[in-house]
């Protein structure tokens, strides 16, 4: 009778045990998708920003010099994953404020299906782009990898080693062209987040075969498919302390305002006048807009869409 009771009791801790570890697998696993499709973010920590952009000996980081050449080809890559995905309104702005701001001599987008609908449509016949098929990676270094925003993030290594240029992603509103940046042999932006910091890999422009690349490319050694920004935007964030002759970071002007920050991009309107482009962070926004809406739309959003779509930055 009592070995039957302690038998029950331990039967129920051991399954209490399992659920919670479960949970927390899967929480970890999803992390950033659930803070992504939330509205009630965790607090942000406010980082200052001389901490962000010093070494811990205050040194600031970035010390490589521009060249006198522009060593970055005026070339523009974005990726595309996945079947029968329609191209969004978003994705149109994205690409058309690339070819209209950045001028550059080829937009590639690399895929392996070819997006569909009107808006892909209607761009092509605006916007001369390459499309380059390709077989998405499966795997670096010995390590599965599923997630199609992981295979981008090692698209982008690849076509950036193999080529250089601009690499967008496409909720990445280009604002002006990336003229000074092209002098450096590699660049990104800080995105603002609570610690760890971040540089954000949806804005990368780099000379062919960067060595930043190289070096990213060889922490992918213990690549999990189980993290989500680690590699691609945390370990980037530390290796710039470790090789600051190696990188350029741009403050401001290309990941700011970031997620945390989204109100200034759909609910206030934000000064972007120094900023070379605006990350939509879109699916934090997660909403369909359309060439009608954004015309009343009195955000900082509605004035960069206005702006690419309309060439008119006021309301209409
Ligand atoms: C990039 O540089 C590395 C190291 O110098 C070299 O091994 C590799 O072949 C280069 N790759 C390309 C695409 O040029
Ligand atoms: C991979 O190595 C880096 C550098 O040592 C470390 O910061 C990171 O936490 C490691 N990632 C995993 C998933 O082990
Ligand atoms: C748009 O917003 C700005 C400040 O956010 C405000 O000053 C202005 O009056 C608004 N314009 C309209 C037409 O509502
Ligand atoms: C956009 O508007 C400006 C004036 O505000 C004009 O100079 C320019 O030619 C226009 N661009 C296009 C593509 O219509």
């Amino acid at each position: 009778m009592l070995h039957k009771t302690i038998r029950k009791i331990i039967a129920l801790v051991a399954m209490a045990t399992f659920l919670v570890v479960a949970y927390m697998i899967t929480w970890s696993y999803d992390a950033r998708s659930i803070f992504h499709n939330s509205d009630a973010l965790p607090p942000q920590k406010e980082v200052p920003m001389l901490k962000m952009v010093t070494s811990p000996t205050g040194r600031k980081t970035s010390l490589l010099e521009k060249s006198d050449d522009y060593v970055v080809p005026n070339i523009v890559h974005f990726t595309w994953i996945g079947e029968y995905l329609h191209l969004q309104f978003h994705h149109f702005l994205s690409i058309k404020s690339a070819a209209i701001f950045i001028r550059p001599e080829q937009i590639y987008l690399h895929c392996d299906y070819e997006p569909i609908g009107s808006w892909w449509k209607a761009l092509r016949k605006i916007v001369n782009i390459q499309v380059v098929k390709i077989d998405p990676p499966t795997s670096i270094f010995g390590h599965r990898v599923k997630r199609p925003e992981h295979k981008s993030d090692l698209i982008r290594l690849n076509v950036l080693e193999d080529q250089g240029g601009i690499f967008l992603e496409n909720d990445v509103i280009v604002l002006k062209p990336f003229t000074p940046l092209r002098k450096y042999a590699f660049t990104m932006g800080l995105e603002y987040h609570s610690n760890p910091g971040r540089l954000n890999n949806g804005i990368i422009v780099a000379k062919k075969n960067a060595t930043f690349l190289n070096i990213w490319r060889e922490t992918y050694r213990n690549f999990t498919e189980r993290e989500w920004d680690e590699h691609s935007s945390i370990i980037p964030y530390h290796l710039q302390y470790q090789f600051p002759h190696l990188i350029h970071v741009e403050e401001r002007s290309l990941n700011y305002p970031s997620g945390p920050d989204r109100r200034l991009i759909y609910q206030d309107i934000y000064d972007w006048g120094d900023n070379y482009a605006i990350h939509l962070w879109y699916d934090l926004h997660a909403l369909t807009h359309s060439p009608n809406d954004i015309k009343s739309m009195n955000t900082t959003f509605g004035q960069i869409a206005r702006y690419v779509y309309y060439n008119t930055t006021k309301l209409m």
